[in-house]
C-alpha cells in the first residue's frame, strides 16, 4: 500500500466512523420511563417499609415494643423449639442456647453466647427469618421477648430484664471484641 492509498484508507475510516456517530445521535435515545419496558409498577413507601427491616449495632431500626425472657419462654416452646430443640439446645436446626467454651477453647461452641459481637442482630435476624416456616409473623413484642430469652438462655441477662429499643442495643455480648474491624474506606468502627 502506498502512503497515499493509506491516507486514503484513513480518511474513509473518519468518515465511516462520523457516519456511525451520526446515526446513534439521530436514532431512538434514551428517554427513560417513557421507552421502559413497563414491566412491574414503582415500589410504594409502604412496599419500601416492609422490606426496610435493617437493624444496626446502634439500635437504629428498633421498633417501638419490649419483651422479657419469661415472656419469652412459652413463645418460644411454641414457635421455635420444634426445629431449635427445647430451650434452644438439642434440635435439629442451629442450637441458640448451651455451651460456653470460647472460640479460643480447644473445643469452641460456636452459638449467640460465644460468637455474635451484637445484641441487635438476633432481634434483626428473628424478625426478618423466624420462624422459618412463617417468617414476618411475629409482632415486635413477642420478637423482644424472644430476643431477650435467647439471652438469658445464653447467661447474659437476666430472666426479669426488659428488651426494648433502648436496652437491647446497651447489651454487651461476651465476643464483642472478639473480631478484627477491616476498615473499608477510612469508616471507624460502630461504637457500641
Ligand atoms: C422450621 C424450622 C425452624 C423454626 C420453627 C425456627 N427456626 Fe430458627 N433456624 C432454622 C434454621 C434451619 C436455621 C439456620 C438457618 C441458616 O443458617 O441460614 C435457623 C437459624 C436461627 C438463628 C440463627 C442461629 C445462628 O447461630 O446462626 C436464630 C437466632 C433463630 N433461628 C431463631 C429462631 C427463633 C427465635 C424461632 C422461633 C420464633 C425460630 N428460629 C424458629 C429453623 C427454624
Amino acid at each position: 500500500m502506498s502512503m497515499r492509498d493509506g491516507s486514503r484508507a484513513l480518511e474513509r475510516c473518519a468518515a465511516l466512523a462520523a457516519a456511525v456517530t451520526l446515526s446513534v445521535a439521530g436514532g431512538a435515545a434514551w428517554t427513560g420511563e417513557k421507552d421502559g419496558p413497563h414491566l412491574g409498577r414503582p415500589a410504594t413507601a409502604a412496599d419500601i417499609a416492609a422490606w426496610q427491616l435493617n437493624v444496626f449495632p446502634d439500635g437504629t431500626g428498633l421498633p417501638p415494643g419490649r419483651g422479657t425472657a419469661a415472656q419469652g419462654a412459652p413463645l418460644f416452646a411454641k414457635r421455635c423449639a420444634s426445629c431449635h430443640g427445647e430451650e434452644g439446645i438439642g434440635g435439629t436446626a442451629e442450637e441458640l442456647a448451651g455451651g460456653h467454651e470460647p472460640l479460643t477453647s480447644a473445643v469452641p461452641d460456636k452459638n449467640i453466647g460465644t460468637y455474635w459481637p451484637y445484641a441487635t442482630t438476633l432481634f434483626d435476624f428473628t424478625r426478618r427469618s423466624m420462624p422459618m416456616d412463617a417468617p414476618g409473623s411475629l409482632t415486635a413484642d413477642e420478637i423482644y421477648a424472644l430476643t431477650a430469652y435467647l439471652l438469658f438462655r445464653n447467661g447474659i441477662i437476666k430472666a426479669g430484664e426488659e428488651m426494648n429499643a433502648r436496652t437491647l442495643p446497651k447489651v454487651k455480648m461476651p465476643n464483642r471484641n472478639g473480631f478484627l474491624w477491616i476498615d473499608a474506606g477510612g469508616q471507624p468502627p460502630p461504637s457500641p
